[in-house]
């Protein structure tokens, strides 16, 4: 058989392409500033300068930026009999059955609280880019918050999650349970963005998603207050980098996939506060990249616990939100929105992404859920 030169070199470089990427390769483009992003499922990340990226955060593409992660991941993939299965944590179909407490612990959510964290997270800092002063300090922010939170109890730590590469850094806090796990986290993403300047433009963030980070933190506040004390762990993560291709989320994924930690369920909230005028009040479930059994628990919690009805959404894409980095990396991941995509917040990413223009009657449903995830999954 004779092969032609032309169809020899294309099969060769097919081939090129098809191989791993080279370690020596990752840490000189890294070096040299070049960030690796994954932009469609199942093709291979490609090199992008710094540049490039904003220009691709400013048209809202999605991606993951895997610079960090590309090997971590590869070794992970080469490695699956180390990864927890994720039946072992879901267990078997868990349902509603803690009415009677989880009730009382509801009663004492309140909007106040998210008012004034939101208010005092949109005002301070010009934004929260990722790596910035002013994202480090966003991060100082919540961290000195949770911090508040956890010196009242004995049974609660706050940690730094720090970064390579970027200042800015996530913050973790923890519930002991009386058993070491699985653990069951909920997410949100602390840093903002203004599309039309990512660096300099001003970004209060307070739907997208200052708005998940203060459900977060009054959905620690009132299980603390209520006295929670959880049979499993739990975990609060208040994610960097978020809409600069995932890299907090993705790192901490990473990390427990790595650690062989089991994750009984990981829930994001990204954007709670608001829904288009005119349109019915719902929890839109995201419906890609997601656990479609841990979606069944939420519909029930939702019909057990909040006020409004959920609905499925419209597909949210490739690396969505932090939900997906957490699906990437084998766990079980779910993502109740503000909205089917669409009615959801048109100011998200400009400067006019502001306090005030929250509905708190509707991010207050998204703390209710999930707190009432955390407690059915943990108590
Ligand atoms: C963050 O900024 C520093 C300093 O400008 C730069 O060297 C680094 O590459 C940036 N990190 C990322 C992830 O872009």
């Amino acid at each position: 058989m004779k092969l032609s030169y032309g169809l020899l070199l294309s099969a060769l470089s097919a081939l090129a392409l098809a191989a791993p990427l080279a370690q020596d390769e990752i840490k000189q483009n890294a070096a040299s500033g070049l960030r690796l992003l994954s932009l469609e499922d199942g093709a291979e990340p490609v090199w992008k300068t710094a540049d490039e990226k904003l220009e691709l955060m400013k048209t809202g593409t999605k991606f993951f930026d895997v610079t960090e992660t590309y090997e971590r991941k590869q070794a992970l993939a080469a490695n699956k009999a180390k990864m927890v299965a994720r039946e072992t944590c879901l267990r078997t179909d868990p349902t509603p059955s803690h009415q009677s407490e989880l009730y009382g612990a509801l009663n004492l959510i309140a909007a106040e609280p998210m008012q004034a964290y939101l208010d005092e997270l949109t005002s301070t800092f010009n934004n929260r880019y990722y790596n910035s002063s002013t994202g480090k300090a966003a991060s100082d922010y919540v961290l000195k918050v949770a911090n508040q939170f956890a010196n009242t109890h004995d049974l609660v730590s706050v940690s730094k999650f720090e970064h390579s590469g970027f200042e800015q850094y996530s913050v973790i806090a923890r519930i002991e349970g009386s058993t070491d796990g699985p653990v069951t986290i909920i997410g949100a993403h602390l840093d903002a963005i203004n599309s039309q300047d990512p660096v300099n433009g001003r970004a209060p963030g307070a739907d997208d998603d200052g708005t998940g980070v203060v459900n977060l933190m009054e959905g620690m506040r009132t299980l603390i207050n209520f006295g929670f004390a959880p049979t499993m762990p739990i975990e609060f993560h208040w994610y960097a980098a978020g809409d600069a291709g995932l890299l907090g989320s993705q790192d901490v994924a990473t990390k427990y996939a790595e650690d062989g930690i089991e994750v009984r369920g990981f829930m994001e909230l990204e954007r709670s506060g608001y829904y288009a005028s005119g349109t019915k009040q719902v929890i839109a479930l995201q419906a890609d990249n997601v656990d479609a059994d841990l979606n069944e628990f939420v519909k029930s919690l939702v019909d057990t616990y909040a006020d409004i009805p959920w609905v499925m959404n419209t597909p949210c894409g490739y690396a969505c939100a932090d939900h997906a980095s957490w699906t990437a990396a084998g766990f079980a991941a779910v993502s109740p929105y503000e909205a089917i995509t669409g009615d959801d917040n048109p100011k998200a990413h400009t400067e006019n992404d502001i306090s005030r223009g929250i509905d708190w009657g509707h991010s207050i449903q998204f703390t209710k859920l999930a707190v009432s995830f955390l407690y059915e999954l943990a108590a």
